[in-house]
């Protein structure tokens, strides 16, 4: 198969000829519609509500009779072609065969353009090919399982996390009872992300930063950034003129200079094996490591925020999951993983969360040359050289066909954590049903024993202290780098007696 040009792929274009082939083809999207919710591309109007953008690709899907109901493709201006999927097993198939071999598919770095400008291109997230291999095997060891959980490492550490969170909601405690109300409203999300940096900077990095410090300088420096990411990837030059025109180069240049000194922070500590550095064995400089320890600071605050934020959201809205957690913590004083394990309730609902809501909610490839995938049931499906793919798993997890009452006993759209007891009567386990809240693959999270650790530790601490309840009858969603609920999570919180 030859690789089309610029101008035969206008002419595909034009003629209306499906550059995908195989048994489960996708169908073609309009660039313009009537009746739909955006445009079916990021622009200045429409980049913060990327979610809406990708339903513009499903409008009208249903009336498909074939697998084009959830396979959708743009094609337009010779460009490759934009595949977006909520087909779990096109994303099982594509997942599986990202990574380092010829023929393999890439992470797309279209999307992280402006991640990438924030952090430096030399790191495992935007890397691929052999320099993705390199990265992945220095830096992924000591996230690793068998590293974080080692019985006598795991103890120390997980009791710096525990004592970190106490601390955080012991003065959350304090301030409530000390208005003297039964019931204060507050956004935890904001509580919550102070939390999580300090758990990565002081206890996994060995940092030594205050509080204080954390709160009023280094989070407010990441939260610009990372929105600085997002605008910077749609628009770098109209982005640039309106700092310019604005001023507010100067805060930006302020924000960055703060996360250098963050990261020289995360960084000093590998002197003397403070933190979990002991467990990095690698001769590499210092020099050469900033820009994955960028990504972890700002990557990983960012996730673990927004899976907490999200099962701290869900809760809200059900008190009487709430009581069955903290039927499960109220007793437990270690957090090791027998103990995590016995912990089902709480266990279920953050596999509940990162389902319904998974932090990425798209998982962004590109194929390096014309290729073939094949599902796990056989389907085949053709994809040129160029494809991008947008692998849609906030829609393929909320897909009524996939996840809905027929398969799983409730609505896909529900937040039910009883739908893995459901599954599990049947014996089906999480892993035979994926919702790709980790990834899946070569390319998957290295960093998810750590996020359930400190995401296990933090609903498990707030149930065991709090109720809470959501202000909001319904909590709507909002998208930048990750998911998040749109509300802050805004809750009336309550001391349990
Ligand atoms: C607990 C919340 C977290 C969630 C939900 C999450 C989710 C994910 C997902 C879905 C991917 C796959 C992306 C893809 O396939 O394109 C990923 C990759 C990655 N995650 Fe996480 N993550 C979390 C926490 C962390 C933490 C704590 C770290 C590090 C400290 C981390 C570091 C990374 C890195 C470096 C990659 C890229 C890996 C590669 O390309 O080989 N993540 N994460």
């Amino acid at each position: 198969m030859s690789f089309p040009t610029w101008s035969t792929r206008l002419w595909q274009q034009i003629r209306g000829v499906n550059p995908f082939d195989g048994d489960c083809l996708p169908t073609r999207v309009s660039l313009f519609g009537f009746g739909r919710p955006t445009l079916p591309f990021p622009h200045l109007w429409n980049y913060k509500t990327p979610i809406k953008i990708f339903e513009t690709f499903y409008w009208d899907a249903e009336k498909e009779t074939g697998f084009g109901k959830h396979n959708r493709y743009l094609y337009v201006a010779g460009l490759p072609p934009v595949l977006l999927t909520r087909d779990p097993g096109i994303i099982k198939a594509v997942l599986g065969a990202t990574g380092d071999k010829p023929g393999q598919f890439d992470r797309d770095t279209a999307p992280t353009a402006g991640i990438a400008r924030a952090t430096g291109e030399d790191s495992l997230l935007y890397s691929n090919g052999c320099t993705w291999r390199r990265q992945k095997r220095m830096s992924a060891e000591p996230f690793s399982r068998s590293n974080l959980f080692q019985p006598e490492k795991f103890h120390g550490f997980e009791q710096t996390f525990r004592k970190t969170v106490t601390e955080r909601l012991e003065a959350l405690r304090v301030r409530q009872q000390a208005t003297g109300a039964k019931t204060i409203r507050i956004e935890l999300e904001s509580e919550v992300k102070i939390v999580m940096l300090e758990m990565l900077v002081n206890n996994f990095f060995g940092g030594r930063v205050s509080y204080e410090e954390l709160r009023d300088r280094f989070v407010p420096a990441l939260v610009l950034l990372i929105d600085h990411m997002v605008t910077d990837t749609v628009s770098p030059i109209i982005q640039a003129h309106y700092r310019i025109l604005t001023g507010r180069n100067a805060i930006l240049k302020q924000k960055k200079a703060d996360f250098e000194a963050l990261t020289d922070i995360a960084l000093s500590g590998r002197a003397e094996g403070r933190g979990l550095w002991n467990q990095f064995q690698s001769d590499v400089t210092d020099d050469a490591l900033r820009a994955n320890i960028r990504v972890f600071l700002a990557g990983a605050m960012e996730a673990t925020t927004s899976f907490a934020s999200w099962a701290l959201s869900h809760l809200s809205h059900r008190p009487d999951i709430q009581d069955q957690i903290y039927d499960e913590v109220k007793g437990m004083n270690t957090y090791d993983p027998d103990n995590l394990a016995q912990a089902v309730t709480l266990n279920r609902v953050l596999e509940e969360t990162l389902r319904l809501t998974p932090a990425l909610y798209f998982l962004p490839r590109r194929a390096t040359v014309d290729t073939w995938i094949e599902t796990s049931d056989h389907r085949k499906m053709f994809m040129p050289k160029g494809t991008h793919l947008r692998l849609d798993v906030w829609h393929a997890n909320r897909c009524e066909e996939f996840w809905g009452k027929a398969v799983t006993g409730y609505p896909a759209e529900t937040f039910a954590p009883e739908r893995w007891e459901a599954l599990a009567a049947k014996g089906i386990t999480p892993k035979d049903m994926l919702h790709f809240g980790f990834g899946h693959g070569p390319r998957f999270c290295p960093g998810r024993f750590l996020g359930l650790l400190e995401v296990g530790l933090v609903v498990g601490a707030v149930v065991k202290i709090f109720k809470f309840k959501a202000a909001g009858e319904r909590t709507e969603a909002k998208a930048g780098v990750s998911t998040k609920p749109a509300d802050g999570v805004l809750v009336d919180l309550e001391l349990r007696t």
